[in-house]
């Protein structure tokens, strides 16, 4: 069997993907926090607006992100996985991947749905979307359970996800995380 070229050698996403990758990381790691907090009772309420403030207006910025993230894919594939990780494990994290990005568009959209149809406004993006949906209880309630549901099984892809990458990293060392890192 020839060696296994060294992490450095291993091909990596393109830049622009590893950009928005680790964009999104941030924006969205500040955002479940954010989310988590602001709804807890008792909160200074200064506190309590400016989480709010940052979580509606940051929630459109991730699905515009998802957005060109699945744009620039169709640009710049991924490249090939290395032919050392077994065919279980190509398949489960393409899925993971997939429900990622699936779970980061339905939280953003029902994000935006829960607050217009509550007759809430979005500040930052009341200019473009603003109106969209009228004042609706029912619809704001039912966009409020999806994102509370969703945001479990978010969070569970997110530790699945980020803890297979932190093996990949410190432990089998096979250039997957290098795929991703550094971030430019
Ligand atoms: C990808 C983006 C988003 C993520 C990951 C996310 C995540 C979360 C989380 C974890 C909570 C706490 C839920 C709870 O404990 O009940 C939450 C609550 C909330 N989120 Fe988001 N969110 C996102 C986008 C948005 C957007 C775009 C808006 C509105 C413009 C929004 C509006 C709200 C509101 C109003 C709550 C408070 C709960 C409620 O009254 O419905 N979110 N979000
Ligand atoms: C907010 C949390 C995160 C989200 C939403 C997320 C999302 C994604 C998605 C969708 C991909 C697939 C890229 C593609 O091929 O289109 C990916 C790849 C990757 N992510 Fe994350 N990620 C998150 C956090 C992390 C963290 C914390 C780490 C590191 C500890 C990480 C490391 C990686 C690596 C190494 C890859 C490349 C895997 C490969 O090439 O097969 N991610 N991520």
């Amino acid at each position: 069997m020839p060696p296994m070229p060294p992490d450095s050698a291993a091909p990596r996403h393109a830049r622009i993907t590893r950009a928005l990758h680790w964009l999104t990381v941030i924006l969205v790691l500040s955002t479940i926090p954010a989310g988590l907090v602001m709804v807890q009772e008792g909160l200074p309420r200064p506190l309590q607006d400016s989480l709010f403030l940052w979580h509606k207006n940051i929630g459109p910025v991730i699905l515009i992100l998802v957005i060109l993230r699945i744009a620039a894919r169709q640009v710049y594939p991924p490249p090939p996985e290395p032919a050392s990780l077994p065919r279980i494990l190509v398949v489960a994290s393409a899925t993971v991947h997939w429900l990622l990005y699936l779970c980061l568009v339905v939280m953003a959209v029902s994000g935006i749905v829960r607050v217009q149809a509550g007759g809430y406004p979005i500040e930052l993006w009341d200019g473009l979307i603003g109106g969209m949906i009228g004042k609706d209880e029912a619809l704001a309630k039912t966009a409020m359970a999806v994102h509370a549901q969703v945001r479990i099984v978010l969070i569970v892809l997110i530790l699945g996800h980020a803890g297979a990458a932190t093996v990949h990293g410190l432990v089998l060392r096979d250039g997957i995380f290098r795929r991703m890192w550094p971030p430019v």
